[in-house]
C-alpha cells in the first residue's frame, strides 16, 4: 500500500517549494544568454507570451491534477480517461525527471567545487583553461572517455547526502527546504545585484541585455527557444508539479497560486540576467573589448565568463565569488529536490512496497552511478547532447500529450472547480480551456516539427552524427521502454 501524504499546510509553502523547483540553473545559464542572443527585450516579450499561452496554463493543469487526485504523475494521469491507459504519460514525465537528474546534479557539483575554491580563486590566471583543462580535464571529443574526476564525484556525493537528509522524512522535510533554503539564493542574488549594478560599465551590459531588436521576433528559433525555456524553467513535463500539487490543501486556488510561482521564477531570471550582464559590461570596459567578445553561451557563461569577471571586481573578489557559487548551488539544490520528489512520489503511489527512506536511498545510489558518467573528460559533451534530447524533444512531447489529453479526453471543464474554486471568472475559464485544448498543442506541435527538421539539416552542436544518433536512439529506447515497463508493473 502506498504511504499516506500529508499537506504542505499553507499555500505559501507550496509557492516557495514550486519557486525553488522552478528557479534553478536554467535561470542563470540559459535565460540571460538567450535574451542576449535573441534581441534583448524582444526575447522577453516572446518569453512572456509563451509563459502566458503555454507555461501558465500547463502549470495549472499539472498542479490542478496533482491536487485533485492527491497523486504523483503516473496515478494522476491514470485518472484521465478510462482504464488508466494514460498512466504511461505520467511515467514518461517521471523518466524525464530522472534523466535530467542524471546530469543536473553534476553541474550542481561543479558549483560546490567552485564555491569551496572561491577564496583562493584558482581560475584567476585564465578561467577558460582552468575550467576545461584543469577542472574538467576535458577530452578532445565526445568519443574519448577518461577516468572520472574525483572532486566532482565528491560534489555529487555531498549533494545526494544533503538531499537524503533533507527529504527522507517526507512532507515536513520538503516544507523545511521550501521555507529555509528557497529564499537563500534570492537574498544572495540581491546582494550580488546591488554590487554588480554599482560597477563601472554595468550600464553597457544592461543595454546589451534589454535593448530590443524587434526583427528577432520574426526568427522562429527565438520562439522555439522561448517556449522550451519556459517549459524547462517552470519545471513542467517532469511530474514535479503533480507531486507538489498533491501536497496542496483542497481550499487553495490553483490558478492564483501558479501565477505567483510563475512571477517568482521570472523575477529570478531577470535578476540573474541583470547580474550576469552588469558584470560582463564591467569586464568589457576593463579589457577594452565589446560585450560580444566577452559573452559566451551555455555553461561557459557560468563557469568561464563569470568566474573571470568576479575575479576582476575592484574589491571582495573572493567573497563575491563565494556568494555567487553558493547561490547557484542553492538554486540547483531546490530544483534537484523537486525532481527527486517527482520520482519518489510516483513509486510511493505504486504497488511497490518500499518505504520512503529506502526508496530514496535506492534512487540516490542510482543517481550517483549515472552522474559519474558525466564526471569523465567527455562528460560535458555527453551532458550537452542528452540535455538537447530531453529538453528539445521529450519535454515538448510530454507537454503536447498532456495538453491533448486534458483538453480533449478529460473534458477541461471538469477542471474548473479544482483550479478556480469559485464559479465566477467565466471568461477566464473559457480562455483557459481554449489555451489548453487548442493553442498549446498547436504551438508545441509546430515547434516540435521545427526541431526535428532543424536537427535533420544540421547536426546538433557539430557532434559526429553517429554519436548523436546513437545517444538519441539510446535515450529514446530507455525512456520509452522504462515508461511502458513501469506502467505495466506498477
Ligand atoms: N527549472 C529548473 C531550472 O530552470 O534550472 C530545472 C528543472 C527543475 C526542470 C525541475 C524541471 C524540473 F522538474
Amino acid at each position: 500500500m502506498s504511504e499516506k501524504r500529508s499537506n504542505f499546510g499553507s499555500a505559501w509553502i507550496f509557492i516557495l517549494a514550486a519557486i525553488g523547483s522552478a528557479a534553478g540553473l536554467g535561470n542563470l545559464w540559459r535565460f540571460p544568454y538567450l535574451a542576449y542572443e535573441h534581441g534583448g527585450a524582444a526575447f522577453f516579450i516572446a518569453y512572456i507570451i509563451c509563459l502566458l499561452c503555454i507555461g501558465l496554463p500547463l502549470l495549472i493543469v499539472e498542479v490542478g491534477l496533482g491536487k485533485h487526485t492527491k497523486k504523483g504523475a503516473p496515478e494522476a494521469m491514470a485518472s484521465v480517461g478510462k482504464r488508466g491507459y494514460f498512466k504511461v504519460i505520467g511515467w514518461l514525465s517521471v523518466m524525464v525527471a530522472f534523466s535530467i537528474l542524471t546530469y543536473y546534479i553534476v553541474i550542481a557539483a561543479w558549483t560546490v567545487n567552485y564555491a569551496t575554491n572561491a577564496f583562493s580563486l584558482p581560475w584567476q590566471g585564465g578561467s577558460e583553461s582552468y575550467f576545461f583543462n584543469q577542472f574538467l580535464a576535458i577530452t578532445t571529443d565526445i568519443g574519448s572517455f577518461s577516468t572520472p574526476r574525483l572532486p566532482i564525484i565528491a560534489g555529487v556525493i555531498i549533494i545526494l547526502l544533503l538531499t537524503y537528509i533533507c527529504i527522507y522524512k517526507g512532507t515536513s522535510g520538503l516544507a523545511f527546504v521550501a521555507k529555509w533554503i528557497t529564499p537563500l539564493p534570492f537574498i544572495l542574488l540581491i546582494i550580488l545585484l546591488i554590487n554588480s549594478l554599482s560597477l563601472s560599465g554595468s550600464e553597457t551590459g544592461l543595454h546589451a541585455l534589454f535593448v530590443p531588436v524587434w526583427a528577432s521576433l520574426l526568427d522562429n528559433k527565438l520562439w522555439f527557444d522561448a517556449a522550451s525555456q519556459v517549459i524547462f524553467s517552470i519545471s513542467l513535463a517532469t511530474g514535479v508539479m503533480f507531486a507538489y500539487g498533491a501536497l496542496l490543501d483542497k481550499k487553495v486556488n490553483v490558478a492564483k497560486t501558479c501565477t505567483i510561482v510563475v512571477i517568482g521564477d521570472t523575477i529570478a531570471s531577470v535578476i540573474c540576467g541583470m547580474i550576469v550582464f552588469s558584470v560582463i559590461g564591467h569586464v568589457a570596459l576593463i579589457d577594452g573589448k565589446s560585450i560580444h567578445d566577452v559573452i559566451s553561451g551555455g555553461i561557459g557563461l557560468a563557469f568561464v565568463v563569470l568566474p573571470q569577471a568576479l575575479a576582476l571586481l575592484p574589491t571582495g573578489q573572493g567573497i563575491f565569488s563565494f556568494i555567487f557559487y553558493l547561490s547557484v548551488f542553492f538554486l540547483a539544490f531546490t530544483s534537484i529536490i523537486s525532481l527527486i520528489e517527482s520520482v519518489l512520489a510516483a513509486f510511493m503511489d505504486s504497488k511497490a512496497k518500499l518505504k520512503r527512506a529506502s526508496l530514496l536511498l535506492v534512487i540516490c545510489l542510482l543517481l550517483l552511478i549515472f552522474n559519474i558518467i558525466y564526471t569523465m573528460g567527455n562528460g560535458l559533451y555527453l551532458l550537452d547532447v542528452v540535455d538537447h534530447y530531453i529538453n528539445g524533444y521529450f519535454m515538448l512531447f510530454v507537454m503536447i500529450l498532456e495538453a491533448l489529453l486534458i483538453g480533449w479526453v478529460y473534458n477541461i471543464f471538469r477542471f474548473n472547480q479544482t483550479v478556480f474554486l469559485s464559479s465566477n471568472h467565466k471568461a477566464l475559464k473559457l480562455l483557459f480551456a481554449l489555451l489548453v485544448s487548442v493553442v498549446v498543442p498547436l504551438m508545441l506541435i509546430i515547434l516540435f516539427v521545427r526541431q526535428i527538421s532543424s536537427d535533420i539539416t544540421t547536426a546538433y552542436g557539430g557532434y559526429p552524427s553517429a554519436y548523436l544518433t546513437g545517444i538519441g536512439i539510446g535515450i529514446f529506447a530507455v525512456v520509452i521502454l522504462a515508461s511502458i515497463l513501469f506502467t505495466k508493473k506498477y
